[in-house]
């Protein structure tokens, strides 16, 4: 990887006073190792705006009903690159959805298939589309012995859903109960703690071997629970794992910035249509495609560590993944734009975060 490339008013490195107005940051183009594209109406908006600022994306497999199997992520795949505008361009990164019926031959089929990347593990009713998930996570110790052996990785939704565990201490919890069995038990099976919200995730995948990586969404760096609940309440705030208190995301921001390997970018960008987040019972999600590298770009500036953006962004994913890094590059400049109050997604419009409010980066045109 070439080094970042500051043209900056100012100087945009650590430790220097910031960037100033104009200043240009180019990198190598990063991949979103997390990310919803949904399918139908919603697929087109979604794809879009990830092919703008991504080579790559770990796509996941939520739908009604779930990708679990080959043919389906090969499908589903084919309707991704079908729904890009025309000249964009996409590497959609497949996932098939873990469920307790999940087969070892499924397992050898997705690694000979050369599109599928990874399973995810969602624990029932944890999140969206997740009925159809795992209840008990040693009924699928048979199918992680093929992954281990196979060498696909096990992305984590690691939350437990035990409704006697605090809302806010689920990720905790999850990291005793079945994260450190799980390690124990599968030496060689490479992970990923998705969407980490806590401290705790921090220390334990800094503690762990080189298996255990995370993903670092825009939002759990941006914003902490008071956002929740700024002036009333904030549906457009709300996802799983729920945001948490100051000092968790202070937490995160450390990790994003301070040059772990075992860190990076995963948006967790997750579309719903307006009406079913403002709804006496919302869905989880946040929807950051919009602006993605943009908005990760603002805290990698406010902590004085853009030149590490780069690495986080676009170098410690491919290598977790054994995927070579991106050849070509991508600039951002330091100049605010007004974010849309709402994006039209088929007939409907969703409520993308930062709404009719400012982002300090943009993409060059
Ligand atoms: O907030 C979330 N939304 N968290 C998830 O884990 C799933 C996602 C979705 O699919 O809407
Ligand atoms: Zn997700």
């Amino acid at each position: 990887m070439e080094t970042p490339s500051f043209e900056a008013p100012g100087g945009v490195g650590r430790g220097a006073h910031g960037p100033g107005q104009g200043a240009r940051l180019t990198l190598t183009r990063p991949d979103d190792w997390h990310v919803h594209l949904r399918d139908g109406a919603m697929l087109a908006q979604a794809v879009a705006d990830t092919a703008r600022r991504f080579a790559r994306a770990i796509v996941m497999p939520n739908l009604d009903p779930p990708i679990g199997k080959v043919h389906e992520a090969l499908a589903y795949r084919a309707r991704i690159l079908a729904a890009l505008p025309a000249g964009a361009r996409l590497e959609p990164l497949m996932t098939l959805y873990l469920t307790e019926t999940t087969t070892s031959s499924e397992v050898a089929r997705a690694q000979a298939s050369g599109i599928v990347h990874a399973l995810k593990y969602y624990p029932a009713g944890a999140t969206t589309n997740t009925a159809h998930a795992v209840r008990d996570l040693r009924r699928c110790y048979p199918v992680l012995a093929a992954m281990e052996r196979h060498d696909l990785p096990l992305l984590l939704h690691g939350e437990v859903t035990d409704p006697s565990v605090d809302v806010f201490d689920r990720e905790a919890v999850f990291l005793e109960r079945h994260l450190s069995p799980l390690m124990r038990a599968f030496p060689g099976l490479r992970m990923v703690l998705e969407h980490i919200t806590t401290r705790a995730a921090v220390e334990f995948v800094n503690a762990s071997p080189d298996t255990l990586a995370a993903t670092i969404t825009a939002h759990h760096l941006l914003l902490d629970r008071n956002a929740l609940f700024d002036g009333g309440l904030r549906p457009h705030h709300y996802c799983r794992p729920l945001l948490k208190r100051a000092d968790h995301r202070a937490a995160l921001v450390a990790a994003a910035t301070g040059g772990s390997p075992k860190f990076f970018l995963g948006t967790d960008s997750a579309p719903h249509p307006r009406h079913a987040k403002e709804s006496s019972c919302g869905c989880a999600g946040i929807y950051t495609a919009h602006a993605a590298l943009e908005l990760y770009a603002e805290v990698f500036e406010k902590a004085h560590a853009l030149d590490r953006l780069e690495g986080f962004a676009s170098g410690n994913g491919p290598d977790f993944y054994r995927l070579p890094r991106n050849q070509d590059r991508i600039t951002l400049v330091k100049e605010p734009w007004r974010v849309p109050s709402t994006i039209p997604a088929g007939g409907d419009v969703l409520v993308p975060l930062r709404a009719g409010e400012v982002v300090g980066w943009r993409l060059a045109r």
